[in-house]
């Protein structure tokens, strides 16, 4: 079989840095990557199963080469849906040779010598690896910006969640891993670094040192070389002010949280299990409205979860109205196996799931478009990330993690760099603006 390898990555942020890992560890192996899977000798399919769309797409994919050329072909099925199916993705795809799920990646290389000996179905489906954030061979994409997981896994239990089930339980890295690591991509000349996790703000040092999440942003923020640091995704209840007083005193740490709330019932909240009512949530939402320095918030939210009515739905829009969000994230509910939410009668026709999300995203669409317009004439640091030759404009992140492409001279310096600019367009979903000089910044700021 000829040593090369194409990776498909499906699902969130975990994942994609899942996938550096994985890339990382088949490169340091000897294999080579390939853009498309028709070149390579080795498929690989990092997959996702929060809603069934997405754990479809796998399914779609095997299929498409079960039908047309794949007979000469390792497939892996790697991630959540892995973990979730087991071994029944043989039985469903009998082509499929590895399945694997993300607290196996450390074993991939003996999995691979075993594929290679002409092992036909090779799993790595234990949960119990607690070495598995990092690998020494991380292959990250980005040269500015990293991912690095603090924390793997969910011990809440969501009832609508199959997280819990494809990622385990909780564990939390010790505080100077996370630390060395990040010390390592400050001095790889990585200015940007993005703690992931299940629920970040959970983080707890199992070391003797015992940090908390906000001790660990803090010091995270004071590497040198360290410019910005974000963290996704934080759950409510283990929200607690030390995180913002953090954010107000750390300059390099980023005015942004991503706070799901799923709805703005507090009874839908009781039978989603989310441990927090609207006030609890509320109260939070108070704290980052009142910081020194303005926070940008986002969230998560779910239509239709079984015996939502029409008023806890309006209760959600009332929400949106009342917080004003600077964008979200709105997924119909999605029955999923294992979790509790399917013992729950009254389920939400179709139909009215999808006229509740057409409601919802274009209620917050005129709320961007206000909040957005708002900012025309501000100047925002942007920390510079490529450039779009066709419209000859930067691509540029602001601190709220917001996109502001802005016109400049094309000069490759700027890659990676941070640049003031000045909006001068807004629309629902990025700003547009153009560079100007840093003295007129600095006064400014
Ligand atoms: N159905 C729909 N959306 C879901 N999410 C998680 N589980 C489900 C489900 N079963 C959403 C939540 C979560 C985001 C990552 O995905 O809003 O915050
Ligand atoms: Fe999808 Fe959740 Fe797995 Fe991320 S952790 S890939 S969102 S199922």
């Amino acid at each position: 079989m000829e040593k090369t390898f194409y990776i498909e990555t499906f699902g969130c942020q975990m994942n994609a840095h899942d996938s550096e890992k994985v890339a990382g560890t088949l490169l340091q192996q000897g294999y080579n990557q390939v853009e498309t899977p028709e070149e390579a000798g080795y498929v690989f399919y990092n997959t996702c199963s929060i809603r069934d769309k997405a754990e479809q797409k796998v399914f779609n994919r095997l299929q498409h080469f079960k039908k047309s050329a794949g007979k000469d072909k390792i497939f892996a099925v790697i991630g959540c849906v892995a973990q979730q199916e087991g071994e029944k993705i043989f039985d469903r795809a009998p082509h499929v040779n590895l399945v694997a799920g993300s607290a196996s990646y450390t074993r991939l290389p003996e999995m691979l010598v075993q594929l290679e000996a002409g092992n036909k179905r090779v799993t790595g489906l234990s949960l119990d690896n607690s070495e598995a954030f990092d690998t020494p061979f991380t292959r990250r994409d980005n040269p500015h910006r990293a991912y690095l997981t603090i924390i793997e896994g969910c011990d809440k239990k969501c009832s609508y969640c199959v997280v819990p089930f494809t990622r385990g339980p909780e564990r939390s890295r010790t505080s100077a891993s996370v630390m060395e690591e990040a010390t390592r991509l400050a001095d790889s000349g990585r200015t940007e670094i993005q703690l992931l996790g299940q629920n970040v703000n959970s983080y707890r040092d199992p070391s003797p040192a015992g940090w908390d999440f906000a001790t660990l942003l803090d010091r995270v923020g004071s590497i040198p070389g360290i410019r910005r640091v974000r963290f996704m995704t934080s759950h409510p209840r283990d929200f607690v002010r030390p995180i913002i007083d953090a954010i107000e005193s750390n300059r390099n740490l980023c005015s942004h949280v991503h706070l799901p709330v799923q709805s703005g019932s507090t009874s839908v909240l009781k039978g989603m299990q989310r441990l927090y009512t609207r006030e609890q949530y509320m109260e939070r939402i108070s704290w980052m409205k009142r910081a020194r320095r303005p926070i940008s918030i986002t969230t998560d939210i779910i239509v239709g979860f079984p015996g939502e009515t029409e008023r806890d739905f309006e209760d959600t829009l009332e929400l949106l109205e009342e917080v004003q969000y600077d964008s979200l994230f709105a997924f119909k509910y999605s029955p999923r196996p294992n979790t509790s939410a399917l013992g729950l009668g009254d389920h939400i026709p179709e139909e009215e799931k999808t006229r509740r999300i057409m409601i919802l995203n274009e209620r917050q669409r005129a709320i961007q478009i206000r909040r957005n317009s708002e900012r025309v004439g501000a100047v925002e640091e942007v920390h510079v990330e490529g450039r779009h030759a066709t419209l000859g404009q930067w691509i540029g992140r602001t601190e709220h993690n917001q996109t502001l492409n802005f016109s400049g001279r094309d000069d490759e310096a700027l890659l990676g760099h941070y640049v003031p600019a000045r909006v001068t367009r807004a629309g629902p979903n990025s700003l547009v603006g153009e560079s100007v000089n840093q003295a007129d910044f600095a006064s400014v700021l």
